[in-house]
């Protein structure tokens, strides 16, 4: 349980906010780079930590993430011109290049220096796996770019999806590090989904009895979950909290690893960033296909859009007969929109006043309280966690091994990043 104030220093994260000061001292996902496929492309609207922004790329290539609205008498930009090495609005000509400075100014005479005065908020951006991340903190504190296995590895061993879901981006954050609620809400998809069906680790997760060993690591947690495996032995499944808002899903055998970023467009909105990746192998067409129609961690979206098809208008195509033979433990299709519907179910803003927390929330209990302590060192002028590569170089694992093995030895090595060596699973 949260008091009300904890609850609103933890889930605020605008400008000016203690979390949005937070949050603005990491590289955001911003775009797929897919979104600004090519030099003069349309732009595309953007919104992050409730900042309504614009991305473009310019004719040399060079990307663009400003203010959505002219500083003449705010037209949205999202409506400009991209040409010539900058985004013209189309109400009156005026053209911002992308550090947001205005480069034309057609009814002004140049002697004015109206121009020159005229420069719209902007912020860096960069491409690195796939994504074009944006940094919008103080310029003297951009730290180093991301160092994460999947933004790391060749793009044949990638597919990264975004979902836009329609809640506060701390109950989606929460829902990815929750180890224990597999055994329940995705037990259905345990039996069917290709990428978890006939895998060991997908009957052994059915064991509704989860405890919990969590280990403090400088960037986030370490968060062990333990059911019982055969013959007197313990089945773990290891899922990192990468600070601020990265969570890796534990592994099923070879299968490709899974990880989210949760990132907050405004309040009450986030997007769910997907990222499946192999350390060793190409993804394949076929499952690549299979992801696209919402198998895996991923979901089938409406076309054009970041929006899932089975989204809270249509209560998530829900299928009463199917949620009664347990082939979707909630009735609805799939694990991310199974996720999407649970958290969002909650209320945009989960009112975490009203909570019984247990045992099995500890690891949640815990990243509330690296959240709001990274916050208030930001405040007085600390450098905040997560930021250093090796931080962001771990990966998640699962393993079988006796009861009264020394768990934290094998599973600090487990999710050691090797390259070119498979990730550790069953
Ligand atoms: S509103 Fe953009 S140029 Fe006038
Ligand atoms: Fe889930």
């Amino acid at each position: 349980m949260l008091s009300q104030e904890m609850n609103e220093f933890l889930t605020r994260t605008g400008p000016r906010t203690p979390m949005g000061d937070l949050l603005r001292r990491y590289w955001i996902p911003a775009l797929l780079d897919s979104e600004l496929p090519e030099p003069d492309c349309a732009p595309v609207r953007v919104k992050l930590l409730g900042e309504k922004l614009v991305a473009f790329r310019d004719t040399d290539g060079r990307l663009g993430l400003i203010d959505e609205f002219c500083a003449h008498r705010g037209v949205s930009l999202w409506f400009g011109r991209n040409e010539e090495c900058g985004l013209r609005c189309p109400y009156h000509g005026w053209k911002y290049d992308v550090t947001g400075q205005c480069v034309d100014l057609p009814s002004e005479a140049a002697e004015s220096g109206m121009r020159e005065r005229i420069k719209l908020k902007s912020y860096p951006c960069a491409e690195l796996g796939g994504v074009i991340w944006a940094y919008m903190g103080p310029p003297e504190h951009k730290p180093p770019l991301p160092n994460f296995e999947w933004a790391t590895l060749p793009p044949s061993h990638r597919v990264i999806t975004k979902r836009w879901q329609e809640s506060n981006y701390l109950q989606a954050l929460e829902g990815g590090m929750d180890s224990s609620h597999v055994s329940f809400l995705h037990s259905g998809e345990m039996n069917t989904d290709p990428f978890h069906r006939n895998t060991g680790g997908a009957r052994l997760v059915k064991s509704t009895k989860t405890t919990f060993d969590i280990l403090d690591q400088p960037g986030g947690l370490l968060i062990g979950a333990r059911r019982d495996a055969d013959a007197g032995k313990s089945y773990w499944r290891i899922t990192q909290y990468i600070m601020p808002w990265y969570t890796l899903i534990p592994p099923y055998a070879n299968n490709a690893l899974n990880g989210h970023a949760w990132v907050p467009m405004d309040d009450e909105n986030c997007m769910a960033w997907t990222m499946t990746f192999h350390p060793t192998a190409p993804i394949p067409e076929k499952d690549i296909e299979l992801f696209m129609n919402g198998a895996g961690v991923h979901a089938e979206l409406i076309p054009g859009t970041f929006r899932p098809k089975a989204n809270k208008d249509n209560d998530y195509l829900i299928d009463r007969a199917k949620q009664k033979s347990g082939e979707h433990y909630n009735g609805v299709r799939g694990l991310a929109i199974q996720d999407a519907s649970v958290q969002e179910s909650i209320g945009v803003i989960a009112d975490r006043s009203t909570e019984n927390l247990v045992a099995t929330d500890n690891a949640i209990i815990m990243a509330r309280q690296r959240l709001a302590q990274a916050a208030k060192e930001v405040q007085g002028g600390r450098k905040p966690p997560g930021l250093e590569p090796a931080d962001q170089t771990v990966r998640s694992a699962s393993f079988i091994i006796p009861k009264d093995a020394n768990f934290k030895e094998r599973a600090l090595d487990a999710v050691k990043y090797r390259k070119g060596v498979p990730h550790v699973a069953v």
